[in-house]
């Protein structure tokens, strides 16, 4: 489930399932309100996780690589991007080597071709984008 669509399900859920009682005044009604307030928290969290290293990916990666790692983006077939959905690829590069590319960028020629995101992301979430990477493996 998309990230947005995870903000509007969530309040209506929670109002949903409290509904009898959250805009009844009485006694019960400051329970429900914390009750409404604890759903929301419980959204918040579900949402930053859903914020994880696909976001990353369409954030920083998808304007090359395509959102599917295939590479046929504009971006993608100017610079030559390979497919990273490829078995062949895949088993040929290691994580290792996938962390290296991510942290240092490609360069060839004296261009940059691939910026470096070694200060822009931090290792767990560099770890993460390779798990997704090996998740595109056809
Ligand atoms: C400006 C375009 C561009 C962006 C943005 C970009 N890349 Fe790349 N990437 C390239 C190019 C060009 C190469 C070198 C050719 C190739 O190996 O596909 C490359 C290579 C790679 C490789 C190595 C593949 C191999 O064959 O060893 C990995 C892994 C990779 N990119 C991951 C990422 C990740 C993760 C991001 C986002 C954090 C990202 N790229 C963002 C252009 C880009």
């Amino acid at each position: 489930m998309g990230k947005l669509a995870l903000y509007r399900a969530c309040p209506i859920l929670g109002a949903g399932l409290g509904k009898d009682r959250l805009f009844d005044p009485g006694p019960l009604r400051m329970n429900k309100t914390i009750e409404f307030v604890i759903w929301l928290l419980v959204c918040c969290a579900l949402c930053a996780s859903a914020a994880g290293p696909k976001h990353n990916w369409d954030l920083h990666c998808a304007q090359c690589h395509g959102t599917d790692g295939k590479g046929k983006t504009k971006m993608g077939e100017k610079l030559g991007v390979k497919d990273l959905t490829d078995p062949a690829l895949q088993a040929k590069v290691s994580d290792e080597d996938m962390v290296k590319t991510i942290k240092n960028g490609v360069r060839s020629g004296g261009m940059t071709r691939m910026k470096a995101y070694g200060d822009v992301l931090t290792d767990e979430e560099i770890r993460q984008l390779v798990k997704l990477i090996r998740s595109f493996k056809k």
